[in-house]
């Protein structure tokens, strides 16, 4: 059995990796490839935990009022819900043959969970060591967007601003995934940019995961 692809579409807030992800894998259904869309957080318990505490449900109490857990509890329960995610969901698809497409992998951690330390280098080689067993995705594509027109995107939601949804921090979030490769340098990395229209950046994204499986012209 020839594995499957593991593509990952990564981002800032507001950038599209939902809407893109799904918009890739139809594409590939369409010609007739099997496909499993995936996200992180995960729908594993982990990964459900973490939803609660973005939205403010679960807390850390203290004596100065309840706060969200740190950095570095977050970043840890991030790594194992991604092992979760792997062990139950990502790597049976693959070994069956089917393409994972993945709203978010590891370099979200190293992205989020180092700006929101307020720490350098320090921090993301300590996210990269809790996420070393991690498989490599075949391709990452990022899908690089101006903060503010994340923001005027989000803002077109509905739900309450998530834990790490502040205006600054995902302006610190967007130059950092300009120079993630940096922290990824044997992975397949490709940068879309994705202040575009959604066709565009769809089509730009088809041509990458064309040339990943040698099918471009
Ligand atoms: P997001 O992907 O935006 O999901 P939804 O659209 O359902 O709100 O939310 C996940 C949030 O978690 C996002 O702000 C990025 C953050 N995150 C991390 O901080 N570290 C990680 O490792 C991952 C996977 C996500």
């Amino acid at each position: 059995m020839i594995e499957g692809h593991f593509i990952v579409i990564e981002g800032i807030d507001g950038s599209g990796t939902t809407t893109q992800c799904s918009i890739l894998a139809s594409r590939l259904t369409g010609k007739g490839l099997p496909v499993h869309v995936t996200r992180e957080p995960s729908d594993g318990p982990v990964g459900v935990l973490i939803r609660q505490i973005l939205i403010g449900r679960v807390v850390v109490p203290g004596s100065h009022g309840a706060r969200p857990p740190s950095w570095a509890t977050m970043a840890a329960l991030f790594a194992a819900d991604r092992l979760d995610h792997l062990e139950a969901e990502i790597l049976p698809n693959l070994h069956d043959g089917v393409s994972v497409i993945s709203d978010r992998y590891d370099h979200s951690s190293v992205a989020y969970q180092t700006v929101s330390s307020g720490g350098g280098s320090d921090v993301s080689s300590w996210v990269l060591d809790l996420n070393r067993r991690a498989r490599r995705p075949d391709l990452t594509l990022v899908l690089d967007v101006d903060a503010d027109v994340a923001a005027t995107r989000r803002g077109l939601r509905s739900s309450n601003p998530e834990l790490y949804e502040v205006g600054e921090m995902q302006a610190e979030l967007a130059k950092f995934y300009e120079n993630i490769d940096a922290m990824f340098p044997a992975d397949r990395i490709r940068h879309i940019d994705a202040g575009r229209g959604v066709d565009e950046v769809a089509d730009a994204i088809w041509d990458e995961v064309m040339k990943l499986r040698g099918e471009s012209e």
